[in-house]
C-alpha cells in the first residue's frame, strides 16, 4: 500500500499532530510491511496560495491554454499526480479558529482541479479519489464532543468532508485528538490516550483490508 503523509502544523517537533502522525505510520508499518510512504511537509512546504493567474488557467478549457498557464498549473498538476498515486491519505492538522490550517487549505485548493481530481459529465461531477482510504488526524485545543459548550463550533469536520467528498472521498476516517491544550493535564492526557487508540483501530482496519485485497 502506497500511503501519502501530509502533516500541516508548523510546531516542529511540539506538534501533538505530528507525533500522533508519525505514531500511526509506525502502527502501519508494524501491520503492512510492504508500506510505502510518500511524506509531505506543509510548513517546509508550503503551497501557494490561490492568484488570479491561477484561478484563470484552472477554468480555462485545457486545449485553451496558453503555455504560461501550463507552466503556472504544473506544481498543481504535480500534487494532483501524487495523491491520486497513493492508495490512501493521512492528514494530519491542528484545527485553527474552528477549520483548518491556512496551509492545508492552500494544499486543497492545489488538488481539487476539473478534469484532474474531478470530471464533469452529464450525470454531475466524478470525483476520482474513489478508491482512497483516506484518514483525517486533527488535534483540538479545546474540546468540541457532544455535550461540550464548543461542540457546535466544529467547521473542520464538514469543510474537509464536503471538499474532499467533491474529490470523490467517501466515508474518510476522523480521529480527533481533544482537549489537548485548554484543558486539565489528565484531560490532555486522555485526550491523547483516546486517539492513540482510535488510530490502532483503524491501522487494524486498514491492515485487513490489505490482506483481504491481496487475498
Ligand atoms: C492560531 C491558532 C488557532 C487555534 N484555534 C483553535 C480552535 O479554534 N479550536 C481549538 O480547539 N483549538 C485551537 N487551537 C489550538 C490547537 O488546535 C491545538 O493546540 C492543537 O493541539 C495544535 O496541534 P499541533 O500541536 O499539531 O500544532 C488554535 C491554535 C492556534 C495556534
Amino acid at each position: 500500500m502506497k500511503l501519502m503523509h501530509v502533516d500541516a502544523s508548523p510546531k516542529g517537533a511540539k506538534s501533538n499532530s505530528r507525533m500522533l502522525s508519525g505514531q500511526f505510520v509506525e502502527m502501519l508499518r508494524e501491520r503492512i510491511p510492504a508500506l510505502s510512504v510518500d511524506y509531505l511537509d506543509l510548513a517546509q512546504d508550503p503551497p501557494p496560495h490561490v492568484s488570479g493567474d491561477f484561478a484563470r488557467a484552472i477554468y480555462t478549457p485545457e486545449e485553451e491554454r496558453t503555455p504560461q498557464m501550463r507552466a503556472l498549473l504544473e506544481p498543481s498538476d504535480a500534487m494532483c499526480r501524487r495523491v491520486l498515486a497513493a492508495d490512501a491519505l493521512l492528514f494530519a492538522m491542528p484545527m485553527y479558529n474552528w477549520s483548518m490550517p491556512s496551509s492545508f487549505k492552500a494544499f486543497l485548493d492545489l488538488i481539487v482541479r476539473g478534469g484532474v481530481t474531478y470530471i464533469a459529465g452529464p450525470d454531475g461531477y466524478a470525483g476520482q479519489l474513489a478508491r482512497h482510504k483516506v484518514l483525517f488526524l486533527t488535534t483540538r485545543g479545546a474540546d468540541l464532543r457532544d455535550g461540550s459548550p464548543f461542540a457546535g463550533m466544529d467547521a473542520l469536520t464538514p469543510a474537509l468532508t464536503h471538499g474532499f467528498g467533491f474529490i470523490g472521498v467517501r466515508d474518510p476516517w476522523f480521529v480527533d485528538a481533544q482537549p489537548l491544550q485548554f484543558a486539565q493535564p489528565e484531560e490532555r492526557a486522555a485526550g491523547l490516550a483516546r486517539a492513540q487508540a482510535e488510530l490502532a483501530m483503524v491501522a487494524d482496519r486498514w491492515a485487513a483490508d490489505v490482506m483481504s485485497e491481496a487475498a
